[in-house]
């Protein structure tokens, strides 16, 4: 695991000319891992997709991965007996891949806590709403726009942030706000947020890149 550690605010920057080895975890079609990797060819952020891991055998994902050459792990709890051995897996494929930040794009699965102690705040999620509404458990695709239109918001939003043992309860990176519109539906809606989705998770993982983010108990301070 040493080589995998990085500490926070020491991340490489552009300068170093090394690519923060980023994992991606999802568990369905990897819309936000597309995204990502697009900056990537695009140069505007500045970090490598080393490892994609799915808890389904069949999500899209997997193909993004393997279309691009990645490492592709399908790794699910149940194929254990012991969450001991889940989590010795993970981190073992975590090590072997030089991992020095997991992003959970779309990944619908809690983290354990052994992950989330050898990760401290190098684990980024990204929820489809402005938490802390209309996050925790169940809040997750179509539940979470249907619960905004529901409750008569007027906005909602995007939210990249950090991973704790709770779901949707780390400190907030960055956060957008995303009009809702008269005569929104959930699938209305999820496709506007989305449009944002894509953008602010590489602007979330490059600040890591760029070594500029240090947490201060529940704040994610950005440095200039
Ligand atoms: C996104 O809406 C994300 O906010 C949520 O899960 C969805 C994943 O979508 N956590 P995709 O698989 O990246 O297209």
């Amino acid at each position: 695991m040493t080589s995998a550690k990085v500490e926070l605010g020491r991340l490489p920057t552009e300068n170093t000319m090394r690519k923060l080895r980023i994992a991606a975890f999802a568990s369905g079609r990897g819309s936000n891992l597309a995204a990502i990797l697009d900056s990537i060819k695009r140069r505007t952020l500045d970090c490598e997709v080393v490892l994609v891991m799915s808890n389904k055998p069949t999500a899209g994902v997997l193909d993004i991965a393997r279309t691009h050459g990645i490492a592709a792990l399908h790794l699910a709890q149940e194929q254990f007996e012991h969450a001991e051995d889940f989590d010795r897996r993970l981190l073992g494929a975590l090590a072997e891949h030089q991992v020095e930040m997991i992003v959970l794009a779309g990944y619908l699965k809690k983290i354990n806590p052994a992950i989330i102690r050898d990760y401290k705040n190098r684990i980024l999620n990204i929820h489809p709403a402005l938490l802390p509404a209309f996050g925790g458990k169940g809040m997750y695709g179509r539940n979470v726009h249907q619960a905004v239109l529901d409750y008569g918001c007027k906005v909602s939003g995007v939210t990249v942030h950090l991973v704790d043992e709770e779901y949707d309860r780390g400190p907030p990176v960055l956060q957008k706000c995303v009009p809702v519109k008269e005569g929104d539906t959930a699938e209305s809606l999820a496709a506007r947020v989305l449009v944002e989705e894509h953008k602010i998770f590489s602007e979330a993982l490059q600040l890591f890149a760029e070594g500029r983010v240090e947490v201060r108990g529940r704040r994610a301070v950005i440095r200039e």
